[in-house]
């Protein structure tokens, strides 16, 4: 008798063939958004899950789950997850950290240069037929180069843009719970600040905090108001780290220039005051969405599950757990 895996997700080839061997596997063929009584339904009766930020999991959705061993994240953020109701199930949970570095770094910058240089407007503009003649003074953006770029949350997607500034010619600034080793801050070219000192003087400031609820809100209103009325603000972090409704008013206002949105309170639901803006580049949560990145985030939640039941090369050790004290 295998055990159980279940994946919420449409997967890629080749992940069902890898868990086959070892478990009988249900993968949803569908993109669904679950209720709560439909996820509490599907992990009961399961050993192993693979599932992604809409599941919200949490002490009422592993009631039934009396098999269930391991919760596999499809991301790195884990705030969809109870860790704690979960670990007091003894339930062990990974994530998929490090192997989405490089592409939301990358996606980071296309949103500071998508906002810089005024490209969703643009487009939006062109697609509406608005194009009759090149004029010079039109669509005038800003430079990047030379501009300070400061990162909130300097983990290794942190780390990972700042790198990328070197060709930017930017100076990098950062605040963190505590700075980064001297070495690892000479590697990013990047200078410890307090929040105050970041908030004041970035001309670009990144957003890439966990969500918990230490930093819901870590940027509303009174952190706003100390950011430079030319500075833009980029999350691709976690919606509910920025107070929205106040982001919105600020640029609205024009007190901020400028803002590139990844990550939403509330997603899919976006707030109807930056809806209504052109100064901003929204999109939907899809910063370390390339078919690389995918593809080797779910092969990580593969061999997170292969190792909790005794498979693969790190059999009995999961490679991205999170609550290792279950083990
Ligand atoms: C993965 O990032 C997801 O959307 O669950
Ligand atoms: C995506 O948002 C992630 O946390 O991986």
């Amino acid at each position: 008798d295998k055990p159980r895996v279940w994946i919420s997700r449409p997967t890629f080839p080749g992940i069902v063939a890898r868990l086959e061997p070892h478990f009988e596997v249900t993968a949803e063929p569908d993109e669904v958004s679950f209720s709560r009584g439909e996820l509490t339904a599907r992990l009961a009766g399961q050993d192993a899950a693979i599932v992604g930020l809409k599941e919200r999991i949490g002490a009422a959705e592993i009631a039934g789950a009396t098999r269930l061993r391991i919760v596999a994240n499809l991301s790195v953020g884990y705030d969809n997850l109870d860790l704690d109701a979960l670990s007091a199930a003894g339930i062990a949970v990974s994530n998929t950290a490090d192997v989405l570095n490089e592409s939301v770094a990358d996606y980071a910058w296309a949103l500071m240069l998508g906002v810089a240089r005024r490209m969703g407007a643009a487009e939006r503009w062109l697609r509406a037929g608005h194009w009759h003649a090149t004029e010079f003074k039109a669509w005038l953006g800003m430079d990047v180069r030379g501009r300070t770029l400061g990162i909130l949350g300097m983990g290794r997607i942190g780390q990972a843009i700042a790198r990328r500034a070197v060709g930017f010619g930017m100076p990098v600034l950062y605040h963190n719970r505590s700075p980064l080793p001297a070495a690892t801050e000479r590697a990013c070219n990047a200078r410890y600040v307090d929040k105050q000192q970041l908030l004041r003087e970035s001309d670009f400031l990144i957003l890439v905090l966990p969500l918990t609820t230490q930093t819901r809100h870590a940027i509303g209103a009174p952190e706003l108001a100390l950011m430079k009325p030319t500075a833009i603000l980029l999350n691709v972090a976690r919606g509910g780290i920025v107070d929205d409704a106040a982001l919105a008013v600020a640029l609205r206002e024009r007190r901020l220039a400028g803002a590139g949105l990844d990550v939403f309170e509330g997603e899919p639901t976006v707030h109807p005051g930056l809806l209504a803006l052109d100064n901003v580049v929204l999109s939907p949560h899809i910063a370390s969405a390339t078919t690389e990145t995918r593809r080797a985030m779910t092969s990580v939640a593969v061999d997170n599950v292969l190792a909790m039941f005794g498979h693969g090369p790190h059999a009995g050790r999961p490679p991205n757990i999170l609550n290792p004290n279950v083990l």
